[in-house]
This record gives C-alpha cells, structure tokens and sequence, in this order.
C-alpha cells in the first residue's frame, strides 16, 4: 500500500515538473503570471505550471515515461473518453498549481484559465493521496518559512501567492472546501495566532463565519482581517504595501467584534426595530463567551454603544435566572 501511494507521488511530481516545463516555454502563460505580479522566483518557489491546450499532452508524456493509464486516471490528470478505449487530459489550457504536502510531495493540483471561461479554477478530484479537507494549500512552505507566530487564512491559490512574494511567509488557503476540523487543528499547529482573511464578498462573509465556528471548537480564537473595498488579499497587496497590509492585521477584530461589526452594517441600527434585532442578535453571541468577565465587558460595550440598560442586555443573555452571586 504504501509502494502503491509512494508511486501515485512520483507520477504526480512528474506531472508537476512537465507542467512547469510547458510555462517556462509557454509565452501567455507565463505573460499571464508577469501580469500578476509573479516574476520567475515566485513561480519556481510555488513550482507554478502550465497545461497546454491540446487533449492528450500529459497523457502522452506520461505513457512515454511508462506510466499506466489507470494510475494516471485513478489521480485524476487523464480521463477516459466515452466514444473510444483511448484518454484525455483533465487539465487543459491552465496555469497550474501543485498541492504540496508538508513532506514535500505533490497531493494534488489546481488549475486556472487564463481568460473569463469557467469553471475557473480545476481542482484534482479526491484520490488515494488527495483529500481536500486534510490538507492546506500553502502549507509546506509555511513549515519551510514561517516563524510560526502567526497563520492567515486566505481563500485561494493567489492570495497566498500574493502573501508569499510579498514576504508574508505565513499564508495557507483551505482549497476551496468549507473549513474542516482537520484544517482547524493544522492552522493551530501552524501559527501561535490564527488571522482569516477570506473575500470580502458574501460568500466570504459566509465562509467566515463557518470558518469561526469550526475554529472555536478547536479552541482556536480567530481575529478576522478587514480588507475594507478589496476583494480579496491579491487584490489589497496589489495596490497596497506590505506595512498597509500589516495595518490590517494590527486592526483586526477579534470573533466578537467582527460579528458586531457585521451585525451593524445587517441592521439599521438608527431606527428602533434595527437596533433591538441588532441587540438580540449581539445578545445571542455574547451568550456563548466562556469567560464571564468577557460577558461583562461586551455587555457593558453594547449597552453604552446602543444605549440600552445593562439589565435588559444581561436579561437576553442570561435569561430570567440569576446570573452570578
Ligand atoms: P475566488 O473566486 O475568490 O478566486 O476563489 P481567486 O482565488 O480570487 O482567483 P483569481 O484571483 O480570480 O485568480 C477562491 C478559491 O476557491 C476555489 C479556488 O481554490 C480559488 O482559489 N475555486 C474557485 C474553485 O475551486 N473553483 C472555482 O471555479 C472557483
Ligand atoms: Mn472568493
Ligand atoms: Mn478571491
Ligand atoms: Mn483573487
Ligand atoms: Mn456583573
């Protein structure tokens, strides 16, 4: 079993050098990349590639090198066509990003177009030595650089390029994938403190409260970044220096104030319905604080803030009973 996985890596690791052949000869892939501010040493340190637009390129090289089909297509690079017995390749026309584990080995890959077409990102299916939830992109080279202080917690391939070839060595994005439990307990390992720097779009905010619950049940204390008008890390690095972006991570709010945060801009908080679902909901989350003094603090700061009596807060979240003697 363990000759089995050992040869799924070598032909993935394969896979990886003939696509980062393919860019270093490929000239839009590689104007693609310069025109995303990723010169060759970012490339090279992320091991970035390029899947030409032909149906059986990979599939071609690898039967060269003696690789059987049916591993080839067990990791997800080759399909088989449905008219006749022969292959194609998964990955076409893409920059490609290989998944690397912590040990060095090629997991995975995702792939991106080079225009608007979709799907816009390809990522490997779930293989013998490919699942998603345990891994995080990013990860290897975070044990290879980071000081281990801090972890942030993008959401793709680009953002955590865009923090590494700024010298921010210390990204990871969770491939796509709502947040597991198995990404949570690695972010911990990972970085004294844990930053989540999802999009600023919906489905970032989504995703980040998602990521807060999972995180909390490890124990794990988020602060959230606040990119204000960028969408997402790449795109705040690209008009922004690094001390801009540390700014962002010195101002970040921590779970409770970020859901206040949130929760404000949901409600109207100038009119009295706003202001009590605004309080009811702030209510909610303080009740779930562990530490009673923390309880105390962000009572009396949304009372002061709303205006609202600190009675008829502690009565929301602590019901009708007596609180504490
Ligand atoms: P985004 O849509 O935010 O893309 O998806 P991005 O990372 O900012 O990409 P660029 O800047 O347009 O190149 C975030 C992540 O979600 C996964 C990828 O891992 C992507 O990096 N994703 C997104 C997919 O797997 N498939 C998709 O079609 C889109
Ligand atoms: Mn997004
Ligand atoms: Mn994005
Ligand atoms: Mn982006
Ligand atoms: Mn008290």
């Amino acid at each position: 079993l363990i000759d089995e996985k050992n040869k799924f890596y070598e032909i993935n690791k394969e896979t990886a050098r003939f696509f980062f052949s393919n860019l270093t000869k490929n000239e839009s892939g590689l104007n693609y990349l310069y025109n995303r501010k990723i010169n060759n040493k970012t490339i090279k340190q992320f091991g970035l590639g390029y899947s030409l637009n032909k149906w059986d390129d990979l599939y071609k090289y690898l039967k060269f090198r003696g690789y059987k089909e049916a591993d080839a297509q067990k990791l997800g690079l080759i399909g088989k066509k449905s008219s006749n017995d022969g292959y194609y390749d998964k990955f076409r026309n893409r920059i490609m990003f290989p998944i690397i584990d912590t040990k060095g080995r090629v997991i995975g890959f995702g792939g991106r177009v080079l225009d608007n077409s979709m799907p816009k990102y390809l990522n490997s299916q779930e293989t013998p030595v490919f699942n998603k939830g345990e891994h995080l992109y990013g990860l290897n080279l975070v044990n290879k650089f980071s000081d281990k202080k801090r972890i942030i917690l993008v959401e793709g391939y680009m953002d955590v390029i865009a923090l590494f070839s700024k010298g921010i060595n210390c990204g990871v994005a969770s491939l796509g994938t709502a947040l597991t439990e198995r990404q949570a307990k690695l972010l911990k390992r990972y970085g004294e403190n844990v930053y989540i720097c999802y999009d600023s779009d919906q489905a970032g905010i989504n995703a980040t409260d998602r990521a807060i619950e999972v995180l909390l049940k490890e124990e794990i204390e988020p602060k959230i970044i606040n990119l204000g008008d960028y969408k997402d890390p790449d795109d705040f690095l690209k008009e922004n220096s690094v001390d801009q972006f540390e700014k962002t991570i010195n101002e970040s709010f921590n779970h409770i104030d970020y859901r206040i945060h949130i929760n404000k801009k949901k409600y109207n908080i100038d009119e009295a319905e706003g202001k009590i679902k605004f309080t009811i909901e702030i209510a909610k989350i303080i009740k779930r604080l562990k530490s009673p003094i923390e309880k105390d603090v962000y009572i009396e700061k949304i009372s002061k803030e709303m205006n609202i009596s600190k009675e008829a807060i502690e009565k929301e979240v602590f019901g009708n009973t007596i609180k504490h003697i």
